[in-house]
């Protein structure tokens, strides 16, 4: 036990004990991740995506990091982007996302380099990257200050981080948006995964993330020298774009 503590959704967990818990959601979720993104975000998520890939300014030949990458959505819009003699980190902390994932390029004939990697602990060099990004990950990670300053860190001076995440939703649409997570979500969860946990889990996760402005606040606190951020879907989520001079 340490004295630290720390939200797993709405649940107050020992800080060492939330990585182990947010592994079971993934290893558990993995086989229906991608089906059941679809269902859930009505196929939104893949617009929220494809905006992302389309605001990066890359370049054929550059080098690009997606931390938490999971199943690999970004990876595929970052391959393309870079061409051939680019380069494409497909990392995560979980194994079952993590080969899900690379399967399934493997199976678009995409080959990446693959590592099994902690955002909190990010096993490449400083200044390597031009983009790193991170969809829909940073909610789940227990020290997101570490997290932010190890993206800051393996970018190179002129790169940019760029945080896909859920966040605070237009008022007037907060009643229907806390039907739809805390009525709905787990029940889809339970009938089409399996899994009504992960689900409310998932609700309640973003309910706990950090609004807009605390994230942007946040990714200077890390160093960023300009941050700045997007709303997509009446603030359901929030592209956030930090640069490192
Ligand atoms: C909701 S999924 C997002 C997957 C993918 N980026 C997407 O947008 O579809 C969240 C991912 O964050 C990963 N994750 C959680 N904590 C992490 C950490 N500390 N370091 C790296 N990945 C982490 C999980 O294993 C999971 O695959």
């Amino acid at each position: 036990m340490s004295d630290h503590k720390t939200h797993f959704g709405f649940s107050t967990v020992d800080e060492n004990e939330k990585a182990g818990k947010v592994a079971e959601v993934f290893h558990s979720v993995a086989k229906n991740y991608d089906i059941m993104n679809d269902v859930m975000s009505g196929g939104l998520h893949r617009v929220w995506k494809h905006f992302t890939i389309n605001t990066a300014r890359l370049k054929k030949g550059d080098k690009v990091l997606d931390i938490a990458g999971g199943t690999g959505d970004l990876s595929r819009g970052w391959a393309k982007r870079v061409g051939k003699e680019g380069e494409v980190w497909l990392t995560d902390i979980n194994s079952s996302m993590l080969t899900v994932g690379r399967d399934r390029l493997l199976n678009e004939g995409l080959i990446l380099p693959v590592s099994l990697a902690d955002a909190e602990k990010l096993p490449f060099p400083d200044n390597y990257f031009n983009l790193v990004s991170v969809a829909f990950g940073l909610r789940n990670m227990t020290h997101k200050e570490a997290a932010l300053k190890e993206m800051y860190r393996v970018l190179k001076p002129g790169g940019t981080l760029l945080v896909l995440e859920f966040s605070k939703v237009y008022k007037p649409l907060e009643g229907a948006y806390d039907l739809y997570s805390f009525k709905l979500l787990p029940v889809m969860g339970k009938l089409i995964a399996k899994d009504a946990d992960s689900y409310q889990y998932l609700a309640e996760s973003i309910r706990m993330h950090p609004d807009q402005e605390t994230l942007k606040l946040m990714m200077l606190d890390a160093g960023f020298d300009s941050v700045d951020y997007h709303n997509m879907s009446a603030g359901i989520v929030a592209l956030h774009k930090g640069v490192k001079f």
